[in-house]
């Protein structure tokens, strides 16, 4: 990934589809082979369901924006579930706050997995949209997102899936889940920072407004002397979405990431990542005075654990570990609501990927009996 992008900086750098020069030509070659790299990794229909962005966050935006803003009005319904990282959450409450539209919260039990029963129990005739994340970021529950996906259709409601933490750990299909939007993040599945994707169907990305106005998403902008007005038609999807100057170097970066974690095999890193899991949930077990959340079976989840040590903020069991070089998330992790359903202020976090090993654990267990026991 590395090499990718510093190859991109030394050799073809330049801006995509503006210019007729060679490094041009050549950039926008590069970018749009990450786009058709991606469509392959989710399973896409079509590159033009492959929207370049920040990261999550910016693509759940774009869809309140671009569809929220115009679509849903007083007396519409939103549901989302009390795991949602806040990500999935704000963008609805800020769109609600303009358009007067209802958001349904579904509950979550007291493992941190779904109730199920609840959010289906939600939907009504109102329901616009249904917004799940597919794996929890604070327990690492994986959500039966198709499930929900089917009961939101069979209302005539859209599917929003926030996949920041499944596309980087398992393999995600987007036909197989029908769902209609899905968002994810480069930065968590090593890719550099600043670039994401939005997945949309291409009949509904058709029928949506730009996001946001500027160079690259329109096709044409006409002045007219007469009417002192102009006019503008909007590019072709999915540039229609991505206004200004991309992150083409990210982009690149992100194809090269994609690329490993499919020479190592999606099922393969779920595979590894679990099996730390399940050894760090049992070696956790050797410690007294740490509290461990979420559900135990592995079925539910994936490679994240969130604990606490009593007497200890989950803030000081994080500086505590980094000073033995172990790096811990600490705090509520842009999750409050969850921190409320589980009755905590915040939470230590130990998760996993594909560079993680048992015998890391081993040191992390060793320094949090330290820790627990001082
Ligand atoms: C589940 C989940 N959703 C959304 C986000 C937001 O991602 P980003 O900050 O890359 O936009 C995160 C990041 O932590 C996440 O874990």
């Amino acid at each position: 990934m590395l090499d990718a992008v510093r190859g991109f900086y030394e050799n073809h750098n330049a801006n995509v589809h503006r210019a007729v020069h060679t490094l041009s030509q050549e950039a926008t070659a590069l970018y749009e082979n990450a786009r058709e790299k991606i469509k392959k990794f989710i399973n896409a229909q079509d590159s033009a369901e492959i929207v370049f962005v920040r990261g999550t966050t910016e693509a759940i935006n774009l869809v309140a924006y671009s569809w929220g803003l115009r679509n849903l009005k007083s007396g519409d319904e939103v549901l989302v579930s009390l795991m949602e990282h806040h990500s999935n959450i704000v963008p609805w409450e800020i769109l609600s706050k303009i358009n007067g539209f209802r958001i349904q919260y579904a509950k979550v039990n007291s493992d941190g997995t779904l109730n199920y029963e609840d959010y289906e129990s939600k939907f009504t005739s109102k329901t616009r949209l249904a917004c799940l994340g597919h794996v929890s970021n604070v327990s690492g529950v994986i959500n039966d997102v198709k499930r929900i996906g089917k009961v939101a259709h069979e209302h005539g409601a859209l599917m929003l899936v926030d996949a920041a933490q499944s596309v980087p750990h398992m393999p995600v299909d987007v036909k197989y889940l029908d769902v209609d939007f899905l968002a994810f993040s480069g930065h968590k599945m090593l890719a550099p920072t600043g670039i994401g994707v939005l997945y949309g169907q291409k009949e509904l990305l058709e029928q949506l407004a730009p996001f946001q106005g500027g160079g690259e998403m329109i096709r044409e902008v006409s002045f007219s002397q007469e009417q002192n007005r102009s006019s503008i038609s909007w590019n072709e999807l999915p540039w229609k979405f991505e206004a200004g100057t991309p992150n083409i170097c990210g982009a690149i970066g992100l194809m090269e990431a994609v690329n490993y974690l499919e020479r190592l095999g999606m099922a393969e890193v779920l595979q590894h990542e679990k099996a730390l899991t399940e050894y760090a949930l049992k070696r956790m077990q050797e410690c007294s005075n740490v509290m461990v959340y979420g559900p135990s079976d592995l079925q539910l989840k994936c490679g994240i654990v969130p604990f606490n040590v009593d007497g200890l903020s989950s803030h000081d069991v994080a500086l505590l570990c980094d000073n033995y070089g172990i790096m811990l998330r600490s705090g509520f992790h842009c999750a409050q609501p969850l921190h409320q359903i589980f009755k905590l202020q915040s939470s230590a976090r130990a998760s996993f990927y594909v560079y993680n090993t048992t015998e890391e654990i081993d040191r992390f267990v060793d320094v949090l009996k330290e820790i627990a026991n001082a």
